[in-house]
């Protein structure tokens, strides 16, 4: 009888919705129609090196389709080819991938799964070089993954980000105030966008195009003339003032990409104040945006793309990932995933729609004479 073939599954960096939808994807279609043993890897990198898995049955993979997190468990910080170790009080990084691929050497596996954003498929596709079998797949909230229109987990961050803008919206309305919406992101501006469309934002600040504060202020008080006593910044925490820099919340030396963002609303509510002379308020989405329940099209993507990598798997198409163009899933190569983040083009038609109706971007338009 013909040996039943095993793959593992990896879940690596943030949690977010959709992973597992994925995972249960990937884990039902490779029992039922290919007859497939699964291996669920725990902790991302964390659990190769240190041999942290289990096998999966059905009973593993059932009713999680609208469960939030990772049932692997992930970690943002595990690289094995650059992992920390401390010694005494100092942090020494060693290179462990030779203990990652003499692992999953043992596990005799025909393909290793990775779901995860820029840093884990980073890692895959150096495990690729080094002959692993991989296969990835798109996660993250940030959608700034190169290689795909779209990763599973950014829907339900917009939505999730959408609503605390609505509830904002009647506080600061009712109290005149201005509101700051701060969302995550990283260093693209996705999030904010749409949230900051979807939501109505007034002001919405992303990483690729650098605010003036002046620009800002001649906003609010030209919507103050206009009777509008109120105002809404959507601001990711990625963004900057011009000539300016990020602001930094804390740095995970631990971590190969250590610098976490975050604190740019406050900044900002100080400045708008002061600017305007009106009563500002700042409120951080932060990991709320990475919680809870997955929305229905972030359910029908991973189930696909989940679905899509148990094929390629079956084509030995390794050293990709599934990713989405227009309507289609595509098969695009790590290396090209790996070439850096994806961030939101300067032409973005929803740019170009959001300034139509008059939404400010902390700049002076192209139009503007000032500009
Ligand atoms: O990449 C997902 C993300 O949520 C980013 O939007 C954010 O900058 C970062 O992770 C936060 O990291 P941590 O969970 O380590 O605070």
């Amino acid at each position: 009888m013909r040996k039943k073939s095993r793959i593992a599954i990896l879940t690596g960096g943030g949690d977010c919705p959709g992973i597992n939808a994925v995972i249960r994807a990937v884990a039902k279609k490779a029992f039922h129609e290919k007859n497939m043993e699964v291996i669920g890897i725990e902790d991302g990198y964390h659990g190769l090196l240190n041999k942290r898995w289990r096998t999966l049955d059905d009973k593993d993979v059932s009713g999680i389709l609208t469960l939030g997190g990772t049932i692997l468990g992930t970690s943002k910080t595990a690289n094995p080819y650059h992992y920390a170790v401390k010694k005494g009080n100092k942090l020494e990084f060693r290179d462990l991938s030779k203990v990652a691929i003499q692992n999953l050497n043992h596990l005799g596996l025909s393909c290793l799964v990775c779901i995860g954003g820029d840093g884990t498929l980073g890692i895959a596709y150096q495990l690729f070089k080094d002959g692993i079998p991989i296969v990835g797949l798109p996660k993250t909230i940030d959608n700034d993954l190169r290689g795909t229109d779209i990763t599973f987990g950014f829907n339900s961050a917009v939505s999730i980000a959408t609503e605390g803008i609505d509830r904002i919206h009647t506080t600061a309305e009712s109290l005149h105030r201005i509101m700051i919406v701060e969302v995550m992101g990283h260093k693209a501006g996705w999030i904010a966008l749409y949230s900051g469309v979807a939501g109505g934002g007034d002001i919405i600040l992303i990483p690729e195009i650098p605010y003036d504060i002046q620009a800002i202020a001649e906003k609010i008080k030209e919507r103050n003339r206009k009777g509008k006593r109120f105002s809404i910044v959507v601001v990711a925490e990625g963004a900057k003032p011009k000539g300016g820099d990020i602001v930094i919340q804390r740095i995970v030396k631990e971590s190969s990409d250590p610098i976490r963002l975050g604190g740019v609303g406050f900044v900002l509510g100080k400045q708008i104040e002061k600017t305007t002379g009106v009563e500002t308020r700042t409120v951080v989405m932060g990991h709320v945006l990475r919680g809870g329940s997955p929305t229905s099209f972030d359910r029908i993507l991973a189930t696909g793309l989940g679905t899509r990598a148990v094929d390629m798997i079956e084509d030995n198409d390794f050293g990709a990932m599934v990713g989405v163009k227009g309507n289609s899933f595509v098969t695009v190569s790590l290396k090209e995933v790996s070439k850096g983040p994806k961030l939101v083009p300067l032409n973005h038609p929803m740019i170009k729609a959001a300034r139509s109706l008059e939404t400010c971007f902390g700049d002076y338009p192209p139009s503007s004479p000032l500009n």
